[in-house]
């Protein structure tokens, strides 16, 4: 591992995503041993006029930790690592500052050997991405004759279609090489998402069945329970399929998807879920459901007569020797009646049955990356008992009960954690990111243009009716009587 100064910038300190997300993650590492003292230093950068002390009793609230023996001795330990610079995105004066307060830093631990390492993680707008990448660029590179590094994490929305994303990426590219850049979609780093390729690729079980020829479908959920809550006038603009399908879902579905790479070099993984991408057929209208929940437009940030979707079901389907023929069920929505993220795999029927168990359901494997993450795989079984009865059960791994003492980190926790080990993997690449916008640039446009309408929801409901009549013309059948149950403790 590397060794020497650690500096970390926070741009954007004082906003939600810092505050929530970020300074949280970092302390979690903190707690851990990742970020030591004597090499880390963390900067938050912001344009307000605050002092150190203002910033970190802003942020205290957000530091809770189990992985900490002694809490709040470990939060004052922790802010005392943070400093504060302000100064604003597109102005040299600010970011000199900034270089000042680093290379201050540097040499005050200079005593160690080792190199000099900065990273910045633009918890920002987009909009203010290629100045401040510029800003970045010009003052507060890495200069040290030691080595090290200069890296840059951007978050999503990188861009809103094809054009915007291409603009943006050009414009970041220009400044920094693509192994500088860290374009984070939290998705990768949760537990489950990252478990895909194990259990795709290490376990004998599934190589045979992961195709067309054993696979009717597969579908891919995010589901919430409450609606857009005071994020109106930045949803409004973006929509679901921007918010959570043309990213979270797909990412998910390219691991499901993408055939075995080379090794697990970050390279090679990436590549394989490129060519997915590119094998994606275009979509077609009639395998499109879109809603809008009934109120979502009473929400004074958002225009009354909005034709932004908050929840949508997008079938993909990718032309390929593995998966022709079998639809990907994308389907992802705001206030609806649970909170939950799944992957569900449905295989075919049995041909030539002879228990007539139809009724009972296929065998499903359903992957449950949140909450209560679960694996659990749909069986039909013999029903206990003196008659030769068939019943759905599960073979059920549930994490809480198998796992009891294991603490499953956080994505941003983790993806943070890569970023300064230098593993990309967990990370978009640019020509990943193009392969997406361009999937769902044709339908997004149909959507901005009006030519393609959400039909209202129920706040609280399984999302419009169409959507359930979409998936089951795709093929999906919805077992009747069965519900798995995650396990208490
Ligand atoms: C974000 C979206 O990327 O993911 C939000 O912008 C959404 O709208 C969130 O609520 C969901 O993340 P998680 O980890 O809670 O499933």
């Amino acid at each position: 591992l590397e060794t020497g100064c650690l500096s970390i910038i926070v741009l954007g300190a004082s906003g939600d995503l810092a505050k929530k997300k970020t300074f949280p993650a970092l302390f979690h590492l903190y707690c851990q041993g990742f970020l030591p003292p004597d090499e880390v230093h963390i900067f938050g950068y912001a344009r307000t006029k605050i002092s150190d002390d203002e910033l970190r009793n802003r942020i205290r609230g957000y530091l809770v930790s189990d992985r900490s023996a002694s809490p709040s001795e470990d939060v004052s330990k922790f802010l005392q690592l943070i400093k504060y610079v302000s100064g604003s995105y597109d102005a040299a004066e600010g970011f000199q500052l900034l270089d000042r307060a680093i290379a201050a830093h540097e040499f005050s631990k200079s005593s160690q050997e080792g190199s000099s390492r900065r990273l910045f993680y633009l918890a920002l707008p987009p909009s203010v991405y290629p100045s401040v990448c510029r800003m970045i660029r010009q003052y507060c590179m890495n200069k040290s004759d030691l080595g090290g590094w200069t890296r840059i994490v951007v978050e999503k929305p990188f861009g809103k279609d094809l054009d915007s994303a291409e603009q943006l990426s050009a414009q970041i590219g220009e400044l920094f090489e693509e192994p500088q850049i860290y374009r984070i979609d939290h998705y990768l780093g949760k537990e489950l998402v990252q478990n895909l390729l194990v259990l795709r690729f290490a376990n004998r079980l599934f190589l045979p069945l992961w195709n067309r020829d054993n696979i009717d479908n597969v579908q891919i959920v995010f589901r919430e329970d409450f609606g857009t809550e005071g994020r109106g006038g930045y949803f409004d603009e973006y929509g679901i399929i921007r918010d959570i399908i043309q990213n979270h879902l797909l990412q998910v579905l390219c691991l499901v998807a993408m055939e075995k790479p080379v090794s697990l070099k970050p390279e090679h993984i990436r590549d394989e879920k490129v060519k997915v991408l590119q094998s994606v057929l275009p979509i077609k209208d009639e395998e499109v459901v879109l809603g809008q929940y009934e109120g979502y437009t009473d929400d004074p940030t958002v225009p009354d007569h909005s034709n932004t979707p908050t929840f949508a079901t997008v079938i993909l389907r990718i032309h390929n020797e593995r998966w022709e023929g079998v639809p990907f069920i994308l389907k992802a929505g705001k206030a609806l009646n649970s909170r939950k993220a799944e992957i569900r795999v449905q295989f075919k029927d049995v041909p030539g049955d002879i228990f007539k168990c139809k009724k009972q359901g296929r065998n499903e494997f359903v992957i449950r990356l949140q909450p209560s993450e679960a694996m659990y795989m749909k069986l039909t079984v013999k029903q206990p008992g003196l008659e030769m009865l068939t019943v759905q059960s599960e073979l059920d791994l549930s994490y809480r009960q198998r796992y009891q003492n294991v603490t499953i980190p956080e994505a941003y926790e983790r993806l943070i954690l890569d970023t300064i080990r230098g593993d990309q993997q967990h990370f978009v690449r640019r020509d990943e990111l193009k392969a997406a916008w361009e999937i769902f640039t044709p339908l997004l446009h149909g959507i901005d243009n009006g030519e393609l309408k959400p039909t209202l929801y129920q706040p609280g409901s399984r999302g419009p009716a169409e959507a359930d009549e979409l998936s089951a013309k795709a093929g999906y059948v919805q077992t009747h009587g069965y519900i798995w149950i995650p396990p208490t403790l």
